[in-house]
């Protein structure tokens, strides 16, 4: 008899985490799937249990995941979609990838890092009680290949680039610990190539429409690889295809 486990994706209203949502309930692997987000999706999926929540506030991550964790029905699966590249400041002041040294400023900086290093570290940090087990589970968090220090060879986005790179680290070094103390646990750190969604929309004039995804195609790519992954030889860095990225 097979267990039934869960999913759960985190940032489950952008353009990523919308698709992921839809075919990880299409795929029928899964007894219930998990979304967590600031706000409900445009077409919210019938029988996903959605969690409007800030992941700002640790102890919301902390109780949702105390909460959701259930020692019969693991989560065999967790996607985190947070991320950003551009965006507002609360004073409305735009935040825009720097193109050179003089563009660095202290609080672009800590935008990026806030949300593209610190809310997936602390989710990593409570999410272990719905994974921990016997069931094998892969923590999957959206990176990006510009985060890799041996592929920079084209150089600016200084936050977004810096603040992956770290993103990676906590991966990582997340992934060394669980090996002696959750060894069922895989963290995967994804490249999902350019995707066509609001994160990527002002920096789409140069890509070739065949190397801009549609968010289904890159959600299939994602889920076609989960059983791919084994604790044992994680952590991964690896991109839409499978393939290996040096971190
Ligand atoms: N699109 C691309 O070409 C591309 C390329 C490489 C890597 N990625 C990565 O893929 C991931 C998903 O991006 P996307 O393309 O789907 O972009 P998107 O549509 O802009 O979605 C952004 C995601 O980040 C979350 N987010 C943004 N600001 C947040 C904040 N302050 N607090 C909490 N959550 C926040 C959103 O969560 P809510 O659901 O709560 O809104 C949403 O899941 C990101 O990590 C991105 O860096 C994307």
């Amino acid at each position: 008899m097979s267990t039934l486990t869960r999913a759960l994706v985190i940032g489950s209203s952008g353009g990523i985490g919308e698709s992921l949502v839809q075919q990880l309930t299409l795929s029928g692997r899964y007894s219930q799937v998990f979304a967590v987000s600031r706000s409900l999706p445009t077409f919210p999926v019938d029988g996903v249990k959605y969690q409007i929540m800030e992941s700002q506030h640790e102890e919301a991550i902390a109780e949702f995941c105390q909460k959701t964790a259930h020692p019969l029905e693991p989560f065999s699966l967790v996607v985190c979609c947070i991320g950003c590249l551009h965006g507002r400041f609360e004073n409305g002041v735009q935040v825009s990838p720097e193109k050179r040294l003089e563009d660095i400023n202290a609080a672009q900086l800590q935008y990026y890092f806030h949300i593209n290093t610190v809310l997936p570290a602390l989710w990593l940090k409570h999410l272990e009680p719905l994974v921990r087990g016997t069931i094998a589970a892969n923590l999957v968090f959206l990176s990006a290949r510009v985060g890799s220090i041996n592929d920079n060879t084209l150089g600016g986005w200084y936050g977004y680039r810096a603040s992956k790179s770290a993103l990676n680290m906590v991966l990582k070094t997340a992934q060394i610990e669980l090996q002696r103390r959750a060894k069922n646990v895989c963290i995967v750190s994804y490249h999902p190539g350019t995707v066509d969604t609001k994160l990527s929309a002002p920096f789409q004039a140069n890509v070739k429409p065949e190397k801009l995804f549609t968010a289904a195609f890159t959600a299939k790519q994602l889920l076609s690889q989960l059983d791919n992954f084994s604790a044992s030889h994680g952590p991964y860095f690896v991109d839409w295809e499978g393939k290996t990225i040096a971190w």
